[in-house]
């Protein structure tokens, strides 16, 4: 027998795991650990429960295990645990593909499934490139991404994004990259509720890098109509309709990475619907499967699509795809979480609760050394003053605070992000509210 097989196992180990976007050592120090869930709630391992301020990581938008997407993923394991997705298919991903068709907006009716966000973002940008190989302009390979911007961790998602930790470890990434600037503007727009007034400009940027590589070089541009890992950020008040004429002008495809926005976070299905702005390519994870089994996907509007689909009729018109694309048990949970969306009417819902989120998450401003606070749909940000000499510990002992006090919210440097559950209660927007200000006044 092998010296290993010997070794008892400690379940309290904390050692082996290598935890992702984590600050493995102090975690390991003082952890925290969740071991259930249910709604609105998290139980920690001390026994505490923890409301969700963050539907988990943006992504529990109908709430914690709810019973008939249990079922239906127990279901579909008991039924066909896995079937291959490259030139077989089977039932229930067709049938979720139709029926989330139905919900995008304008003619992105065609989807492509994936596992996760990170995914998603690097299968658009390939659409993107193919498409225009297939179209007949081949010189269009440069990809324009932003500042601050979060795609995910993929080389092609941290090649277009905006945050210099994600980036400057891994080398020169994709070639053929620029940003547009980024629209957080705290001197002009500070404590603007909705949407900033000022920045709309900032889009004339796309102007200045077509003059720079001429638009027969550019394939696409991709943006967060809200950007999140930032803080949250919403775009100024015409802004994305300034992004989309600059790239309908050019022929330059744009691209809305929807994983946070889509499934209800603004109220209305995609921030492309609520902001009337439609792109030609629409990422989306997270709340597609109320994250319960991992699942992504990119929504494709019909001519892109249609220009793919050349050739002889028994060639493959896109090499790409995943093991899991279409995974059975992902697609028996949405499924299950787009019934829900319905008949509860969770997006309403959200539209609904928003204004009395803002007036909350505003009743924050006069807490100490509060500098910005932004919202949009059921989601916000909050700015901290940063301590001297130490960027991110006051986010971070902010976070801790919070935890320690029963509410789960986000941390991204010195700012917090909060985006509940779409299955909020009005008191419970209120304890997340008071306790998040007692956690600011203690981490001050
Ligand atoms: C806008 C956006 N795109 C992509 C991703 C990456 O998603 P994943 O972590 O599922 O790969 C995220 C994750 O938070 C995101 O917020």
């Amino acid at each position: 027998m092998s010296k290993a097989a010997l070794k008892p196992i400690d379940t309290n180990n904390l050692d082996a795991m290598w935890m992702p976007f984590s600050a493995n050592r102090q975690f390991k120090r003082t952890p925290r650990l969740l071991v259930g869930a249910k709604d609105m709630h998290y139980t920690a391992s001390d026994g505490r429960t923890i409301l969700d301020g963050t539907a988990g990581l943006w992504c529990v938008n109908a709430g914690h295990c709810r019973e008939p997407i249990v079922e239906a993923i127990r279901a579909q394991a008991a039924k066909m645990d896995f079937a291959p997705a490259f030139q077989m298919g089977h039932p229930t991903a067709f049938e979720l593909a139709a029926r989330l068709s139905q919900m995008a907006p304008a003619d992105l009716g065609k989807v492509f499934f994936t596992n996760s966000g990170s995914e998603s973002v690097d299968t658009a940008l390939k659409i993107a490139l193919a498409y225009h190989q297939v179209a007949g302009q081949a010189t269009r390979k440069r990809l324009i991404g932003r500042s601050r911007g979060y795609h995910g961790v993929g080389f092609g998602g941290i090649s277009v994004g905006g945050m210099v930790n994600n980036r400057k470890f891994f080398g020169a990434l994709l070639p053929g990259v620029d940003h547009l600037p980024h629209t957080h503007l705290p001197a002009r727009n500070a404590f603007s509720r909705g949407q900033p007034e000022h920045g709309a400009e900032l889009a004339d940027e796309l102007e200045r890098i077509v003059a720079l590589h001429d638009a027969s070089t550019i394939a696409a541009v991709i943006v967060e109509p809200c950007a999140g890992s930032t803080g949250y950020l919403p775009p100024p008040k015409g802004y994305l309709q300034r992004l989309r004429e600059i790239c309908t002008k050019y022929g330059i495809l744009l691209i809305f990475d929807e994983v946070i926005t889509g499934f209800g976070r603004l109220g209305a299905a995609f921030a492309a619907e609520h902001f009337g702005v439609i792109p030609d390519l629409m990422t989306v994870a997270k709340g597609i499967s109320n994250a319960t089994v991992p699942m992504g996907g990119v929504f494709v509007r019909k001519p892109v699509y249609e220009t793919l689909m050349n050739g002889p009729e028994n060639a493959i018109e896109l090499f790409h795809g995943y093991t899991y694309s279409a995974h059975p048990l992902a697609c028996a949970a949405a499924s299950a979480v787009l019934d829900i969306y319905k008949t509860e009417g969770l997006f309403q819902r959200a539209a609904e609760l928003s204004p009395y989120w803002e007036d909350a998450v505003h009743s924050l401003k006069s807490a100490p050394g509060v500098t910005d606070i932004r919202n949009l749909g059921l989601a916000a940000g909050i700015d901290l003053e940063s301590r001297p000499g130490a960027a991110g510990a006051r986010g971070y002992d902010t976070f801790v605070k919070a935890f320690e006090l029963g509410v789960m919210v986000r941390q991204a440097g010195d700012a917090l992000a909060m985006s509940p559950p779409l299955v909020i209660e009005k008191n419970q927007i209120d304890e997340i509210i008071d306790i998040v200000g007692k956690a600011i006044k203690q981490a001050a």
